[in-house]
């Protein structure tokens, strides 16, 4: 039997049972995972989660909401977000900075001509915490600032208790910050940055 003869036998449904045409070029569905920068729009996921992840603990967090957005706005290139299924669950904020040091300043300025990234903050959703998420997305926000020739060095400060998790992501104590948030202490961190053309030539960058 032929095809076209059995395609038009009794299996075939009529013309007005079938499911209508799925238009072309139009995605049904968000992405399982993407990774992408942030921009001022995401500015309100990003608050949801420090919201959980600081305030609730202690009252404070490393941005608020309009700084957020003011370095969504200067800096978008310096942030990092992952994204599933549209739904933000991890995200890296950082600007540059232009001293050996973090003074109180490097909370709020972004220094256009430094070479040095400051990471504000990471934090993952509360449901997706300890599953590897964080490690991972700091592991490509290290990756991505190597395509940044200008980048030479990214540093952070952190509570003691956190001091081992950076350190796994290759990250060195500098020592005690010279910065303080009501009773809040932190430890300085810091992790090279070698952006040579070489390594660029050959990281896809
Ligand atoms: C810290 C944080 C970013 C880690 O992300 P994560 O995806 O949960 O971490 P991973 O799954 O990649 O790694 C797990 C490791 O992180 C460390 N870790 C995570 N949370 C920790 C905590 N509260 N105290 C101590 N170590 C912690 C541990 O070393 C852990 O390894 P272990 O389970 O073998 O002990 C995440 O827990 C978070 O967002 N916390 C709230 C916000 C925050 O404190 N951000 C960092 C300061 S800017």
């Amino acid at each position: 039997m032929s095809l076209s003869v059995m395609s038009a036998g009794p299996f075939r449904k009529p013309l007005h049972m079938r499911a209508p045409p799925v238009p072309q070029g139009r995605r049904h569905t968000l992405p399982a995972s993407e990774f992408r920068s942030l921009s001022p729009e995401d500015a309100i996921s990003v608050f949801e989660i420090e919201r959980e992840a600081f305030i609730s603990v202690s009252g404070e967090c490393p941005l608020h909401l309009d700084e957020v957005r003011h370095f969504l706005s200067l800096c978008p290139e310096l942030s990092l977000g992952w994204f599933e299924e549209g739904r933000l669950v991890a995200f890296i904020i950082g600007s540059l900075w232009d001293q050996e040091r973090l003074t109180e300043d490097a909370l709020t300025l972004h220094k256009p001509h430094g070479t040095t990234v400051h990471i504000h903050v990471l934090a993952v959703h509360r449901t997706f915490r300890q599953q590897g998420k964080g490690s991972i997305l700091m592991w490509r926000y290290l990756q991505y600032l190597r395509c940044l020739p200008f980048v030479r060095r990214a540093v952070l400060m952190c509570e003691d208790f956190l001091v081992p998790f950076y350190q796994k992501s290759g990250f060195k104590v500098q020592g005690p910050s010279q910065i303080t948030v009501g009773p809040l202490t932190f430890i300085e961190m810091m992790h090279p940055v070698r952006g040579h053309a070489f390594m660029r030539r050959n990281s896809g960058c």
